[in-house]
């Protein structure tokens, strides 16, 4: 049997806030298969982009541990888990967090580029290119190439951020309520881009939403509920 994608041992977050500590998550314990779509549910300020930034190895828990692919994360020098995270992790966050100076084609090679060394990239450059075109074709911006985010509709900025996020043919697409900010037929057809995605190249999601009718289309849906996680 392959490794999960995604294992989670007992997951605890908090955050200090002068004198108070806000304790988030407490003992969340959850595994991924390879190519499984599972959807985060629960209310706002329960701790779900809390949880996916642990995943996604952009923060670190207080205690418990994120295991990706069979690696122990937390056992990691901060320079090994920059890496996987660059190589194994594509992250779609909510506001699109695009760089606003950059064209479309330019903001989706921008992980490439982090992941190529600056001596390599000249000649890799035209590879890369080729393979955003493709991805962004296949998203329907094919004609929207040179245009800069603030010439995008919502739909299209995020379909730049997934683009982006898929880049690097991660191991795992983590996706922050990827929805959240458009309307609902917009929100169906990025539900619907993800969805092919998985389908299509078996690729691994987490999507994290509060649209509990977006979510039943994952194959399996979690609830963030007092701190744990449990099955819907
Ligand atoms: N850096 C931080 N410092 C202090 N408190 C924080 C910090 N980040 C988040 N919190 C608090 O932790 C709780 C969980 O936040 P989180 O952003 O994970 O919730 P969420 O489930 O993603 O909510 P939403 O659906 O509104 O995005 C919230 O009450 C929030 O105020
Ligand atoms: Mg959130």
């Amino acid at each position: 049997m392959s490794k999960p994608a995604i294992q989670t041992h007992e997951l605890h977050k908090s955050y200090r806030l002068g004198k108070t500590t806000l304790q988030v998550l407490r003992g969340v314990s959850f595994r991924v298969a390879a190519g499984e779509f599972v959807a985060i549910v629960g209310a706002s300020g329960s701790g779900k982009s809390t949880l996916l930034h642990l995943v996604g190895l952009l923060d670190r828990p207080d205690k418990g541990r994120v295991v990706l692919d069979g690696v122990k994360t937390d056992k990691l020098s901060a320079g090994r888990r920059n890496r996987l995270r660059c190589e194994d992790v594509g992250f779609v966050f909510q506001f699109y967090h695009l760089l606003g100076e950059l064209k479309v084609m330019e903001n989706v090679l921008l992980p490439a580029q982090v992941d190529t060394s600056i001596l390599a990239w000249p000649k890799r450059r035209t590879e890369r290119r080729a393979r955003a075109a493709e991805i962004l074709d296949g998203l329907g911006l094919g004609e929207r190439l040179r245009h800069r985010p603030s010439e995008l509709s919502g739909g299209e900025r995020q379909r730049v951020a997934i683009a982006r996020a898929l880049m690097n043919q991660p191991k795992i697409l983590l996706a922050d309520e990827p929805t959240g900010n458009l309307d609902s037929k917009t929100g169906s057809q990025i539900m619907d881009v993800l969805k092919r995605f998985h389908t299509d190249a078996g690729q691994t999601i987490v999507m994290v939403t509060h649209d509990v009718a977006l979510a039943e289309s994952a194959d399996r849906v979690l609830h963030l509920r007092d701190g744990q996680l449990t099955d819907a």
